[in-house]
């Protein structure tokens, strides 16, 4: 290998003087204007995409994977970080998986020689085939030989299709679709709707392999894939612009560890300075060209939930794809007041309060299984479509125990807190007059099988339904 070329003094140079001065700086000192430089990172498969970008991912994945195990840049020390560090199932999951990129692609100018290098995203919804320049034979540094797929193999849009997608970006509670309050690293709150549905189907459904364990940035992919899931981040940023948690146990945590390859040396980072991608010197095509000017307003969307604005019931029962669950959640009266006035406000408004669901599981011997949910839906089953009105949402599962890989980290995995903002489903409901005036509303847990096994029956035991309005 040519380190010396690869690793050149002058390269660390520019690199850091592009992307490093507003990041060290964070974003208060800084004009917009300081930003006007910022990269975009590109779709790989955008035909526009610079053709360097494809080399450099390929010439600095190769660089990483013949440093020697001891470098912290090498590629399994880098895939150890996330073994050891990466947040799931909480709030932190967000701005630590963007530290984590930020760090790759810095340590990718390096490794690639190329300090114009921006790391490219994998759009599933527009391009749910795994990239073409990520197959091949063990002689490609971006192919990786465990997944379970081939190159022919489409995402399912049940979990990343245009509606999907949609729906979750209309979510305007942060909490809701960034996953829940924790107030350490890797301790499990809620999985949010990007963590639980399009994140979760494609590592461990879909990719499979590498891509299930928590080592699973051993599989070139994931970078790419993480990428997209910053990107929606920032299109949910846009689409509500002041609903980002106000809470300082947020703002102020400090997220642990990255390697910082400009320094040297170990790094770790306050969340509040994570929050603006001009400051970390990229954009997507989504974001415009310089940074919003003015300072950012964080109010929040979630209130504590009230006494009497939450129903919930424990369940402990196996649901089934032939024998689904269905739980009879009772709603006290200013609950069913809440369910009543949202089910109540015309569709083209926005109701002032928001309706959720959260529904523990345990994670299921067999991770490819995706489960549905259903409010007021009559006898559901694998059979009923999800243009149903009373159709929720869909979630997968990542974070393998281990799978017999010894590669299942750290993290607590057993009791899966997920949520979903129901209240566009309670208007559907509504006006499909499926919403009686009633006392109670009935939930149902149907799996599927998610992966390719198709006829499998899948099963997930369920553990507590939770009914609760926010406003
Ligand atoms: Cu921490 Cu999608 O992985």
């Amino acid at each position: 290998m040519t380190s010396k070329a690869k690793f050149s003094r002058r390269e660390f140079m520019i690199a850091a003087g592009v992307a490093g001065g507003g990041a060290a700086l964070g974003l208060s000192g800084l004009t917009p204007t300081a930003y006007a430089q910022v990269g975009v990172r590109q779709d790989i498969n955008d035909p526009r995409l610079d053709p360097r970008v494809i080399q450099a991912l390929r010439d600095g994945v190769n660089a990483m994977k013949r440093l020697p195990s001891t470098d912290p840049k090498n590629w399994v020390s880098q895939a150890s970080i996330h073994q050891n560090f990466c947040p799931h199932g909480n709030w932190f999951f967000l701005p630590w998986h963007r530290a984590y990129l930020y760090y790759f692609e810095q340590i990718c100018r390096q490794a690639s020689g190329w300090p114009g290098f921006m790391l490219p995203y994998w759009d599933w919804t527009t391009s749910p085939k795994v990239p073409a320049p990520f197959w091949g034979d063990a002689s490609n540094p971006l192919f990786d030989d465990t997944r379970q797929i081939g190159p022919d193999d489409a995402a399912d849009p049940e979990f990343v299709g245009q509606d999907a997608i949609d729906g979750l970006l209309r979510t305007p509670d942060f909490l809701t679709f960034a996953s829940g309050v924790a107030t350490s690293q890797r301790q499990r709150s809620t999985t949010g709707e990007l963590e639980g549905t399009p994140h979760n189907y494609i590592h461990g459904s879909f990719v499979l392999g590498d891509m299930a364990t928590f080592m699973s940035p051993l599989d070139p992919i994931f970078w790419l894939h993480h990428c997209n899931v910053d990107r929606l981040w920032t299109q949910w940023d846009q689409l509500h612009p002041n609903n980002t948690t106000q809470d300082t146990r947020w703002h102020n945590f400090t997220l642990n560890r990255f390697y910082d390859p400009r320094q040297n040396t170990q790094v770790s980072r306050r969340v509040s300075t994570l929050l603006s991608t001009y400051s970390l010197g990229y954009r997507y095509p989504n974001q415009p060209g310089t940074a919003p000017s003015g300072p950012r307003r964080f109010r929040g969307t979630l209130q504590s939930v009230q006494t009497g604005l939450r129903s919930a019931r424990a369940v402990n029962q196996q649901a089934r794809t032939s024998a689904p669950v269905t739980v009879e959640l009772a709603l006290p009266s200013r609950l069913r007041g809440s369910v009543n006035s949202v089910a109540s406000v015309a569709s083209d408004t926005a109701p002032s309060q928001r309706i959720r669901l959260a529904v523990s599981v345990q994670m299921p011997e067999n991770l490819q299984t995706g489960v549905r949910l259903f409010i007021n839906t009559e006898n559901p089953g694998p059979n009923t479509p999800i243009t149903d009105p009373g159709y929720v949402g869909t979630f997968a599962f990542f974070g393998d125990h281990d799978g017999g890989t010894g590669r299942g980290g750290t993290m607590d995995m057993s009791t899966l807190p997920f949520i979903f903002d129901v209240t566009d489903s309670v208007q559907r409901l509504s006006r499909a007059s499926r919403l009686t005036a009633g006392s109670s509303v009935r939930v149902s847990v149907v799996p599927i099988p998610s992966g390719r096994q198709r006829t499998r029956e899948a099963t997930v035991r369920t553990e507590q339904v939770r009914l609760e309005a926010i406003s």
